[in-house]
């Protein structure tokens, strides 16, 4: 879905900027310069930014190990 229509933002490509390694709304703004125009879209961008974020501390919080630890 897109979040900000005057540049062209979806909420996938929010998303993918946190999994790049984008760790605030700060980040993903300078990043896809989400809300640079008219700044409609920065509540809605920034629910996006705060969702992908939890999910991503619950997940990490659930792992028995570190994600960076493999099993050989
Ligand atoms: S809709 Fe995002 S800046 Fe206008």
């Amino acid at each position: 879905m897109y979040v900000c229509l005057c540049q062209g933002v979806t909420d996938g490509q929010i998303r993918d900027a946190i999994y790049e390694g984008c760790c605030s709304y700060k980040e993903v703004r300078e990043t896809l310069n989400v809300a640079s125009n008219c700044g409609k879209c920065a509540c809605l961008a920034k629910q996006v930014v705060r969702e992908t974020l939890t999910e991503l501390q619950t997940t990490q919080a659930a792992l028995p190990y570190p994600a960076e630890f493999t099993v050989a």
